[in-house]
């Protein structure tokens, strides 16, 4: 958790194969970008979280997309080192804390963040972040939470454009999205294009 929020960026990528996984990880490293989630959403999660952690031991490998506790089991057998969830499940983060993967759990109202709180959960996906009402939504609801030590990962319709003004709020720890790996970007192959969004990124 302390090094996502000194990364303050963390990459979703929805890949098809392991193959593709490896290149989209290179090109990240490449730009000094050494985190990925890869989300469960996609078959080849993974492998592509075991192979890559095999290349690159010192990337910080994540899975997302973790709905269950079927997901979070496999999430961990694959080595992930953190876990997301689009949502909140009592049951998930409970089970994420007895088997040590550090969890973050999504949310959306301020009764969603109090029972995140509840359990112990500290780092909370804010998600969908812009649908929801973007860095104005985001602002108010931390309001109650400043005392709490509660931190936020916004995603969902995050963008170059839109990072900073997430990233400069107090309580705000990293933002997330798969805009440094579009799903287009991965099929062209074009694994330069996903360092220089990185790159991007990076200088936010
Ligand atoms: C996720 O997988 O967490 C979200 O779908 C990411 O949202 P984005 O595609 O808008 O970045």
């Amino acid at each position: 958790m302390k090094r996502i929020g000194k990364l303050r960026i963390i990459p979703i990528a929805a890949v098809d194969n392991e193959e593709d996984g490896l290149h989209v990880a290179e090109a990240l490293q490449k730009a000094g970008l050494d985190i990925i989630e890869f989300t469960l959403r996609c078959p080849a999660a993974e492998p592509c979280i075991k192979r890559v952690l095999k290349a690159f031991p010192n990337m910080l490998v994540g899975a997302g997309t973790l709905l269950n506790v079927d997901h979070l089991q496999r999430a961990i057998d694959a080595g992930a080192k953190f876990g997301v969830a689009p949502g909140l499940n009592e049951v998930v983060m409970s089970k994420a804390f007895e088997m040590h993967l550090p969890f973050i759990p999504g949310v959306m109202t301020c009764s969603e963040i109090s029972r995140a709180i509840a359990v112990g959960c500290k780092q909370l996906k804010f998600f969908p972040a812009e649908a929801l009402g973007g860095v104005r939504l985001l602002q108010a609801i931390s309001v109650p939470f400043e005392h709490t030590g509660v931190r936020f990962i916004p995603t969902g319709g995050i963008t170059v454009e839109n990072a900073a003004a997430y990233l400069d709020l107090p309580l705000v720890s990293a933002v997330a999205g798969t805009w440094i790996v579009p799903r287009d970007v991965v099929q062209l192959k074009n694994w330069n294009e996903i360092t220089r969004l990185a790159m991007a990124a990076l200088s936010l």
